[in-house]
């Protein structure tokens, strides 16, 4: 088996900025409630005629820049998504048509928030087993177009955008060390899009009752998720063996800070080395992990040779993480 790394990143944020103030004037909030029990000040929201594939396509573009290879080499795309442009063609085909990437075969993957560390662990065995070269793997969200914008308990929390990584061969000891991805469908009700699917088709009565938008019952996710990020992120050390001690980045999913500062502090990892950047984006779902590891490694917060963790939970319900010591050298074999 060969070992497998993230060889580029690149993400990408719609322009349009929705702050906790803009929020207030038409759903019954504040910027006080919303940041001391979230951490969100803003988020981005994509145009009407914006769809995930369009800012899937940015993101990506500017992965295959960073890593310095054409769409062409691109063997296989993998689009986590739980808002995708259509229940099908599948939005990684979508994209893969406006990237020129003929030689790409091209899928979605939905584990929701999870979706990114879902799509790493299986692109990575593609490129393990040496089925493939070169996979981009690409999160992306367009959230505002499935939110009840008069529900306060939902609508504050999430973000648009989408964050890419290409993956290719890296020499041995560096790339992924560990994954630990995990399920439980019995609280799949806590969070969900109720109608649209074959269980609940679209109808009058479906929009009528606003089932198409994001339901959650927030208090029994948050407390799934501070149990959860705890305990998986203890797991995929112990499984790379690696110490808590010689993490040198952390970077979960970006739903909460309290969520956030809750995992760090049951890990015992220095503040200092977690990524947060709800603040800016609020939740983006699958988006929200690649776009915390593409800004980190623009900052030079992650350089060669750092061990990072990265750790998502979500609907379905989901989880997820990884260890990665970095290289962004690539072997094209
Ligand atoms: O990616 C995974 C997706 N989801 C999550 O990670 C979400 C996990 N859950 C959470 O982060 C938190 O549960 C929330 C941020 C969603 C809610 O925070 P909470 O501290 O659990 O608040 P709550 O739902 O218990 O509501 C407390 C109060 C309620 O008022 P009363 O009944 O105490 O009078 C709510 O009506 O806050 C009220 N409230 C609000 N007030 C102002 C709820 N939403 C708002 C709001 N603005 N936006």
């Amino acid at each position: 088996m060969r070992s497998v790394g993230i060889v580029g990143t690149g993400s990408y944020l719609p322009d349009k900025v929705l702050s906790n103030a803009d929020l207030a004037k038409f759903v019954d909030t504040n910027d006080e409630w919303i940041a001391s029990r979230t951490g969100i000040r803003q988020r981005h929201i994509a145009e009407k005629d914006m769809p995930t594939s369009e800012l899937c396509y940015q993101a990506g573009l500017r992965a295959l820049e960073d890593a310095q290879i054409v769409p062409e080499e691109i063997d296989l795309i993998i689009v986590a998504t739980m808002t995708p442009d259509y229940a099908f063609p599948a939005t990684a085909c979508l994209v893969a048509d406006r990237l020129g990437a003929k030689n790409a075969a091209a899928f979605d993957l939905e584990a929701a928030c999870s979706g990114f560390i879902f799509a790493l662990a299986t692109a990575s065995q593609f490129v393990a087993t040496g089925m493939y070269k070169t996979v981009l793997v690409i999160g992306g969200e367009v959230l505002s177009k499935i939110l009840n914008w008069e529900d306060r308990s939902t609508c504050i929390l999430f973000g648009d955008g989408a964050g890419a990584a290409v993956l290719q061969a890296v020499k041995e000891g560096f790339g992924f060390l560990s994954f630990e991805l995990g399920a439980d469908g019995s609280g799949g009700k806590l969070l969900s899009q109720p109608a649209g699917g074959s269980k609940c088709p679209a109808s009058l009565e479906t929009v009528g009752k606003n089932l198409h938008t994001l339901q959650m019952e927030g208090r029994e996710v948050y407390k799934f998720a501070v149990r959860i990020m705890g305990d998986v992120s203890v797991k995929v050390l112990e499984k790379a063996g690696i110490k808590k001690e010689d993490v040198d980045l952390f970077l979960p999913h970006q739903a909460n800070t309290r969520i956030i500062d809750a995992a760090v502090k049951r890990l015992g990892i220095s503040p200092d080395k977690v990524v947060v950047n709800l603040d800016k984006y609020g939740n983006m779902s699958a988006a929200s992990i690649p776009v915390a590891l593409d800004e980190a490694v623009k900052a030079r917060r992650i350089t060669e040779g750092d061990t990072i963790v990265m750790v998502g939970f979500g609907a379905g319900l989901t989880w997820g993480a990884c260890v990665l010591k970095w290289t962004k050298v690539g072997l094209k074999v």
